[in-house]
């Protein structure tokens, strides 16, 4: 009798470790961030935004830049793992090939959360995802531009980086929603890496290659895309914003000096401030409660008319 009660409080005791989160090391949270890399003003101002986050909490950040190279994000998480650093943020380059490594980090008892782009990975293997509907941001996308042509366009398309979540689901989005109307299409989708120079040679090729007055738009997948590819319209001798719409995403500061200038016609925001709720979803989730698999992150889209003033409000 004595030892079955025994046994069975043992395997309460159990049960009620393997449910607790771990204990945190000392006062200060050391936390690893693996960040994708600098490809884009706005992965800067993100970059920013987290490491300023921390310091005004207190926190240890362990930053890492990933150089857009999964190996390197893989590389950094198992460092941090062997730091037994307190928590993982990671912001992951392209969605598939982090299965292995999540479960690296929940045998260590390490909670990591996913901010940004998506990873294909079953949600048990982290403990949240910060981050906006990048579908939906592709549908805002294409419903401006379909409403300024009254629903008649032919489409450049700059495609953000292979493989990863947010050029994927922008492209989901913006198709999804020009499927509704006969005479819009793309007539040409090509990767640029959300690079700024990219963007600016891979237009200078479809503006050799394609007829320049057939082109309606330029939809690209980030606003450093579409700021290079506004420079080869123009180095082409033609009017962006007028001759070719340009449509993109991000709501950087240089988006809105392109349209003060007539050079762009509208972006759909995506807030780069998302640090904040990944520290407040690992420290609840250090106080005992649980966290929702997805914590969004929303913004507005925005056109000429308040472009002078939100520049004043973003530039930095
Ligand atoms: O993952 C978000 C995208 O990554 C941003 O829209 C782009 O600018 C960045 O590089």
């Amino acid at each position: 009798m004595i030892h079955s009660i025994s046994f069975a409080y043992l395997k309460l005791l159990i049960a009620v470790f393997m449910f607790m989160p771990p204990a945190q090391h000392g006062d200060v949270l050391t936390i690893g961030f693996s960040q994708v890399g600098s490809e884009s003003d706005w992965r800067t101002a993100f970059t920013e935004s987290i490491l300023a986050e921390a310091q005004q909490r207190g926190i240890q950040l362990l930053f890492s830049d990933a150089e857009n190279n999964q190996e390197n994000q893989i590389a950094a998480i198992r460092s941090f793992i062997a730091q037994q650093v307190d928590a993982i943020i990671l912001a992951p380059v392209i969605e598939t090939g982090w299965d292995q490594v999540l479960g690296e980090a929940q045998a260590a008892g390490i909670p990591v959360v996913i901010i940004d782009r998506n990873v294909t990975a079953p949600q048990s293997l982290y403990l949240t995802r910060v981050a906006s509907d990048f579908v939906h941001e592709g549908r805002l996308a294409a419903a401006w531009l379909a409403q300024a042509t009254a629903g008649k366009c032919n489409i450049v398309e700059l495609e953000g980086t292979v493989g990863s979540s947010a050029a994927r689901d922008r492209q989901i989005g913006f198709n999804q929603v020009i499927a509704l109307f006969s005479e819009m299409r793309i007539i040409v989708s090509q990767p640029a890496e959300f690079i700024r120079e990219n963007g600016r040679k891979v237009m200078e090729g479809i503006l050799n290659s394609e007829n320049p007055d057939e082109i309606c738009a330029v939809w690209s997948h980030n606003d450093d895309m579409a700021i290079g590819a506004i420079q080869a319209i123009k180095d082409a001798g033609l009017d962006p914003g007028d001759d070719i719409l340009i449509v993109s995403v991000d709501a950087i500061p240089d988006i809105f000096l392109a349209m003060m200038e007539g050079d762009a016609n509208a972006t759909v925001e995506l807030n780069p401030n998302m640090g904040a709720a990944a520290f407040d979803a690992i420290s609840a989730y250090f106080q005992g409660q649980s966290i929702p698999k997805w914590i969004p992150v929303t913004g507005g889209v925005y056109f000429p008319d308040t472009a002078a003033e939100e520049y004043e409000k973003r530039r930095r």
